[in-house]
């Protein structure tokens, strides 16, 4: 018998779409058989967002309240796509009303209310996932499997770091992005929150940091309509060093989203005693790998074409290396472990809001770092 998963989608932005294709990918990519997901309402800001939205997702039904949805009997799986100061609120009462809760990243704007939500879905005993969708990168995936079966060695150095350029542009609007109330931070919020979860996903739990931040364009426009500029309060670009839990690795971080020229320059490399590996998501289908142990005369990185050989390989539409996984493809792999973790009753699939709750207080502790120009230390 096929269980219908009735899912609540509260805001239906730029992402909502991806989370969408990604529920209609669970059969025919993953072969998930025994469920099928229904998108049955999606909840916006508004009457004419909501109804647009519905009917762009392809949803049964609209609301402009979110709660008809994190407390309806109607509704399993609640999927929290909104600006990040309102995921405490709709996660916390979703786990509440017994809903299993898929919410984006950062999971919330600061470490206490992550730690909250992390807390409600424990009590709840309901499936929690935070988006952190880059570890789903087959590439990535692999990159971990290398560094932690020791075919790299000793671990010595992570270095990674998340660019993009959109915000270079001064006439972008103030929007929720460039407010610390609204969004915990600026880049390293946005793209550095990816960036920390992958350290603590390839290397392991951070336990000190150091960090310089700064913000180029200090104010932004307010509306479409007006020349009125108010002050941006968070960064635009952030460099920190990391120290690990229980190892010697060197790591450091860096984020922007001003680097002209980047766009999805998600990139990071670790270097071992025998080898390394160099990742960069403008080329994700591509590892680079090194290994000294290689002939003295074919030493240097080689591209390992990511194929079916690798993880998610039985999802990729067409099995031949290089093919391609794309953007749509991480969040289809995370998608599909969280409702097979519900269908089988472990709840288990990670990065959990646990993982969401780690990784805001390693922003926290850079954003205080910065503040304090000194080095700070995480309690755990
Ligand atoms: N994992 C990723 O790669 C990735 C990429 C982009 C965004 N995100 C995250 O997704 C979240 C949303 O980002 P986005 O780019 O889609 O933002 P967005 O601003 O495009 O969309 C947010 C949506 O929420 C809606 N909304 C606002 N108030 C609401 C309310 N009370 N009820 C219901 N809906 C409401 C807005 O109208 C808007 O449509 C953020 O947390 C962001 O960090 C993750």
């Amino acid at each position: 018998m096929v269980h219908d998963l009735r899912v609540g989608m509260i805001g239906g932005g730029q992402i909502a779409k991806t989370h969408v294709l990604a529920y209609h990918s669970l059969g025919l990519l993953h072969q998930i058989t025994s469920v099928r997901p229904v998108l049955a309402s999606v909840a916006e800001a508004n009457e004419s967002l909501a109804m647009s939205a519905a009917g762009r997702l392809g949803f049964e039904s609209w609301t402009e309240d979110w709660k008809v949805l994190t407390r309806s009997d109607k509704i399993e799986l609640v999927d929290i796509i909104t600006p990040t100061y309102m995921h405490a609120e709709q996660g916390i009462d979703g786990a509440e009303h017994g809903k299993h809760v898929l919410c984006e990243k950062p999971l919330a704007t600061n470490a206490a209310d992550a730690k909250r939500m992390y807390e409600a879905a424990k009590k709840a005993g309901v499936a929690n996932m935070v988006g952190f969708n880059y570890r789903k990168v087959p590439a990535v995936t692999f990159a971990r499997k290398l560094a932690q079966s020791r075919s790299l060695g000793k671990l010595f150095q992570f270095r990674a770091s998340f660019q993009e350029d959109w915000a270079a542009n001064a006439e972008m609007l103030l929007t929720w992005r460039y407010a610390k109330k609204t969004a915990g931070g600026g880049a390293l919020a946005d793209l550095g929150s990816h960036v920390v979860d992958l350290a603590r996903f390839l290397i392991g739990d951070v336990k000190s940091v150091c960090g310089i931040q700064n913000t180029f364009i200090k104010e932004r426009r307010v509306s479409q309509n007006s020349d009125e500029r108010k002050p941006v309060d968070v960064d635009d670009s952030t460099i920190a060093l990391l120290k690990f839990r229980g190892s010697d690795v060197l790591g450091r971080v860096e984020t922007c989203w001003c680097a002209q020229g980047r766009k999805v320059f998600l990139e990071f490399e670790i270097n071992g005693s025998d080898g390394s590996v160099y990742f960069n998501l403008e080329r994700p289908n591509e590892l680079q790998v090194y290994s000294s142990a290689d002939p003295k005369d074919r030493l240097g990185m080689r591209t390992v074409l990511i194929g079916p050989a690798h993880p998610y390989g039985e999802a990729m539409v067409f099995p031949a290396a290089g093919t391609g996984m794309g953007y749509e493809d991480s969040v289809g792999n995370e998608i599909a472990e969280l409702v097979e973790s519900i269908e089988n009753g472990k709840m288990n699939a990670e990065p959990t809001f646990y993982d969401g709750w780690k990784a805001s207080e390693v922003l926290e502790a850079i954003r205080d770092s910065c503040t304090r120009e000194a080095w700070v230390n995480l309690n755990s």
